[in-house]
């Protein structure tokens, strides 16, 4: 029979440690080391196991040492029991069963097994039996599941840390058991349901961190029982309610963190009693009122976080008497009134953050004592005057935002002489002026758009190494030429030099100097030459804009270099080309812009697979393209075809944001957007020479807003499948050929706010309808054939016309009847009497097509409204 092997091995063991307790103090029991190495084996070791410090401890645990003198094993040097264990980094990986030899350590105090891989085992129940256990500290080590509650007989435990685990849930209710608590984190796991009175029987708590869970309700008063919390952190779950007063009982908290909830109203004066708090931090909630200036006696304060919530009335003065306030964060409330010129008081301060307020006046002189302020952020408030002096004393700013005010006068010229500036945005405010020249190269990020400033760009700006975004747009009166110096700017991504003054050409070498540059926008200058003829490859171009320029020449094909583009508009330029067929392949293209300019010749459409698929925008308007509509396209362009949900604007896609702007024509008017949404669909096609029909396949696109067929030589009828588009708000078909009547369809666009459908030949009745009745005559106007009330010319006969005709012909797709049921099907079924309750009668027509009929169809869509008999068909047609 002999031993089992256990045993033979803890004799082996016991006989090594008789040996070396001759020797040493220590004294390994022998099932300790065999426990402790089948534990090792149980877990393989992998270095993505550990991912903040890694420490493979357990490869120093060989056979035969002694088990206490391995890495992170501690003993009690009397008894030779295994009191701690520490793997925190230990690169384990693998499952931590409950007949894990680990929980026949029974002595162990001290366990931390965090930061290694666990692989979503459970908590086992076991972990419950460790009765001296002081510490446990599961942190950031992949497990899952419920919590045991035989956690909670570790009445012995100080100091719990499951934080980090993803999906850890327990009852919350059980820790109250824990009384010697002094450490509890449970952040970033999933618990849930609130948090009970219990909690407040952990009176040795000095730290508590539930943040980052979906705890919900109110935080109960009970709390307040905690005397020794020096700090609290309930930041990101769902509490609600207003914060009790009694939480200024604890007075030794130094930090308080309430952020992203759903705590609402006023912040309890108590607060004030805090008097070792260095952070408060009560951002993103729903907290309103006034901010109680209590808050002012906390002199050890050094950030104070109250952004996103609804506080209003004035901030108070008695904020400037935080000595020790480093950071103070008061954006996107209400607060109004002035700023209170008491925080220039605060000499450590450097982050002061109040955009996205109401606040008025000027921006206190005593701002020059702020020595250390590194951001100053007041953009979006009604902040008025001009930039005194005031803030040339803030050599350590870094962030400049006072976009979105009322600041006038010029800029002064020391900000540009801030030593240490690297993001200046001045956007949105009433600036006049020259820009001064820069008298430092630390600048990244300039944007002075949308003031009134004039001049040239100073030659500065254009060697300023490091800068990432260059943003000088709609300042009407900025001259000068474009240096092609500005092409060693190799980190620049955004260059908006929009809406200006702007003259000589376009350099050349913006094609290929940057491959980082995403956002080129040189819209609305006097710009002169060519377009650059030389992009290269791997470049990030997305945002193409040289609209209302005076650029002439080719589009140059190596634009398809720009593999990213999402926007080219070159309208309104003297650009004289035949179709850029090769701009369909782009495969990120969005919206296309090449209205008014010299380009001319057929469109065919489609000459590549999935030409144009992601268009939204296709605008070649004011050309002199000829020929037939270009159909293929109308097959391919398949953004067109769906609607888009999301209501985001379109912006570029790397981490600059930049929101993308455009100037359109919409419902008939010429607007700049400077914001798109990405929901937007709109074909415009006129004022060019197309000829011949409008294809019926046009009634695919059916998410098109937009469609503009105006001012050129289309013939035959309007497309009945136009009533496909049921998103459309604006159409115009007005100058063309077209003949026939309006089909009835059309009526049931429900959207449409711009119609007109003037100087053609279209005959018969104005169909009524909701829609229809809210159109005038100028929608009508110069079609002799046409009757009805928005028109001189009445209907005879008492015939609804809602019940008249659209008008077919051999290429209609008659989808109203669905797929493969064409009219002659309606016709032989109006033989047999019974299709679709259709009342049919044709009438011939006088137009340039004698083979053309009508037939009269009634079917479930205009048999509702054939209540609506205001208009009498003029053709007679008859209801059988
Ligand atoms: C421990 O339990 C797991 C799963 O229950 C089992 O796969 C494993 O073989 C067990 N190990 C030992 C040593 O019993
Ligand atoms: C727990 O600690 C007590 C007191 O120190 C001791 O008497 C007892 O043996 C310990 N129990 C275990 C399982 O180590
Ligand atoms: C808390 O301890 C009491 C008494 O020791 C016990 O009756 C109760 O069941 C415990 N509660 C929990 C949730 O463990
Ligand atoms: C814990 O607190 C609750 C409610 O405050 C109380 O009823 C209970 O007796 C306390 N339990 C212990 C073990 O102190
Ligand atoms: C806690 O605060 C409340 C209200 O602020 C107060 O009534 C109570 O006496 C305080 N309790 C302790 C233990 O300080
Ligand atoms: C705590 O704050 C309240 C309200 O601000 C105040 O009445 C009370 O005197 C303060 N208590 C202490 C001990 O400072
Ligand atoms: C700036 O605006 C204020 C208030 O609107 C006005 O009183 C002042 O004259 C303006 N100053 C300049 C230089 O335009
Ligand atoms: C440009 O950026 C680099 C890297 O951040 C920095 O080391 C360098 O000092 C900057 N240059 C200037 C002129 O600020
Ligand atoms: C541009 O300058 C002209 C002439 O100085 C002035 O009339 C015009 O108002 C200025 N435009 C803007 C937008 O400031
Ligand atoms: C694309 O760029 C490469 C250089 O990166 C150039 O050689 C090539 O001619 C360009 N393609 C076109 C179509 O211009």
């Amino acid at each position: 029979m002999g031993f089992p092997p256990i045993s033979s091995l803890s004799f082996i063991l016991f006989l090594f440690h008789f040996h070396s307790t001759i020797s040493s103090s220590h004294f390994c029991a022998p099932h300790q080391s065999l426990s402790l190495l089948q534990f090792k084996d149980s877990f393989s070791i992998n270095s993505s196991a550990s991912v903040r410090c890694q420490h493979p401890k357990t490869e120093s645990w060989k056979e035969g040492t002694d088990c206490c003198l391995w890495d992170g094993v501690t003993c009690d040097m009397k008894t030779g029991h295994v009191t701690g264990l520490d793997l925190a980094c230990s690169m384990l990986y693998g499952t931590l069963h409950s007949n894990s030899t680990l929980f026949s350590l029974h002595h162990l105090q001290k366990l931390d097994l965090s930061d290694n891989h666990f692989n979503f085992s459970h908590i086992s129940s076991r972990f419950g039996h460790f009765s001296n256990l002081t510490l446990l500290n599961l942190n950031f080590s992949v497990f899952a599941g419920q919590v045991p509650s035989e956690i909670t007989h570790l009445s012995k435990l100080v100091s719990l840390d499951l934080s980090d685990n993803d999906d850890l849930s327990l009852e919350p209710s059980s820790l109250g058991n824990l009384t010697q608590l002094t450490s509890l984190d449970l952040s970033h796991n999933d618990f849930s349901g609130q948090i009970s009175s219990s909690l407040g029987n952990l009176t040795h708590l000095t730290s508590l961190d539930l943040s980052h869970n979906n705890f919900s309700g109110q935080i109960l008063s009970s709390l307040g029982n905690l005397p020794h919390l020096t700090s609290l952190d309930l930041s990101h779950n769902n509490f609600s309610g207003q914060i009790p007063s009694s939480l200024g009982n604890l007075t030794q908290l130094t930090s308080l963190d309430l952020s992203g909830n759903y705590f609402s109203g006023q912040i309890p004066s108590s607060l004030g009693n805090l008097t070792q708090l260095t952070s408060l931090d009560l951002s993103f909630n729903n907290f309103s009122g006034q901010i109680p200036s209590s808050l002012g006696n906390l002199p050890h304060l050094t950030s104070l976080y109250l952004i996103g919530n609804n506080f209003s009335g004035q901030i108070p003065s008695s904020l400037g008497n935080l000595p020790h306030l480093t950071s103070l964060y008061l954006s996107g409330n209400n607060f109004s009134g002035q700023i209170p010129s008491s925080l220039g008081n605060l000499p450590h301060l450097t982050s002061l953050y109040l955009s996205y307020n109401k606040l008025m006046g000027q921006v206190p002189d005593s701002f020059g004592s702020l020595v250390n302020l590194s951001y100053l952020i007041l953009s979006n408030n009604q902040l008025v005057g001009p930039i005194h002096s005031q803030l040339n004393t803030l050599s350590n700013l870094r962030d400049l935002f006072l976009y979105g005010n009322l600041f006038n006068g010029t800029i002064p010229s020391f900000l540009f002489a801030l030593p240490s500036l690297q993001y200046l945005d001045l956007h949105n405010n009433n600036f006049i002026g020259n820009v001064s020249e820069l008298q430092h190269d630390s600048l990244r990020f300039l944007d002075l758009s949308n003031n009134h400033l004039r001049g040239p760009i100073p030659s500065s700006i254009f060697k300023l190494e490091n800068l990432t975004t260059l943003i000088l747009a709609s300042n009407s009166n900025l001259t000068g030429e474009i240096p092609s110096s500005i092409c060693k700017l190799t980190y620049l991504q955004v260059l908006d030099l929009s809406n200006n003054s702007l003259s000589g050409s376009v350099p050349q070498c913006l094609g290929n100097f940057s491959s980082m540059l995403s956002v080129l926008h040189l819209g609305m200058n006097n710009l002169q030459g060519t377009i650059p003829s030389t992009f290269s490859k791997d470049n990030s171009l997305e945002y193409l804009n040289l609209n209302g320029n005076e650029l002439e020449g080719k589009i140059s094909s190596s634009i398809i270099n720009c593999t990213m583009l999402q926007v080219i508009d070159l309208g309104n330029n003297k650009i004289e080309d035949t179709f850029p067929y090769f701009l369909e392949t782009l495969p990120h293209l969005q919206i296309l812009v090449l209205k008014s300019n010299k380009l001319q010749g057929f469109v065919k459409g489609s000459t590549a697979y999935k030409s144009f698929s992601k268009l939204r925008i296709f605008d070649i308007s004011h050309n002199n393209f000829s020929g037939p509509l270009p159909t293929g396209y109308f097959n391919s362009l398949e953004a067109m075809m769906t609607s888009d949900q999301n209501m985001i604007y379109m912006s570029a896609t790397n981490y600059t944001g930049y929101v993308y702007s455009i100037e359109m024509t919409w419902k008939g008017v010429e607007i700049e957007f400077t914001k798109i949404r990405s929901t937007i669909r709109v074909l415009d096609l006129s004022n060019n020479n197309f000829t011949g029909e409008i294809p019926k396949v046009i009634g695919k696109l059916k998410a098109l807003q937009q469609l503009n067929l105006s001012h050129n030589s289309l013939t035959g009828h309007i497309q009945s499948s136009l009533g496909n588009l049921t998103n459309l708000e604006s159409l115009d078909l007005s100058s063309n050929l077209l003949t026939g009547r309006i089909p009835t369809q059309l009526g049931g666009l429900t959207f449409l706010a711009i119609l007109n459908l003037s100087h053609n030949q279209l005959e018969g009745p104005i169909p009524s309808g909701q829609q229809f009745n809210t159109f005038d005559a100028s929608s009508f106007e110069g079609n002799m054939g046409l009757c009805g009330s928005q028109v001189p010319k009445k209907c005879f006969g008492d015939e609804a016309p809602s019940l008249q005709p659209s008008s077919f012909d051999e290429g209609d797709d008659l989808s109203l009847f669905g797929e493969g049921f064409g009219w002659k099907a309606v016709t032989m079924g109006y033989g047999c009497g019974f299709v679709f309750g259709v009342v049919t009668g044709y009438v011939v027509f006088r137009t340039k097509k004698p083979s053309w009929f009508l037939r009269m169809v009634e079917n479930k869509w205009n048999l509702k409204n054939r209540k609506t008999k205001k208009n009498a068909g003029r053709y007679g047609a008859r209801r059988n």
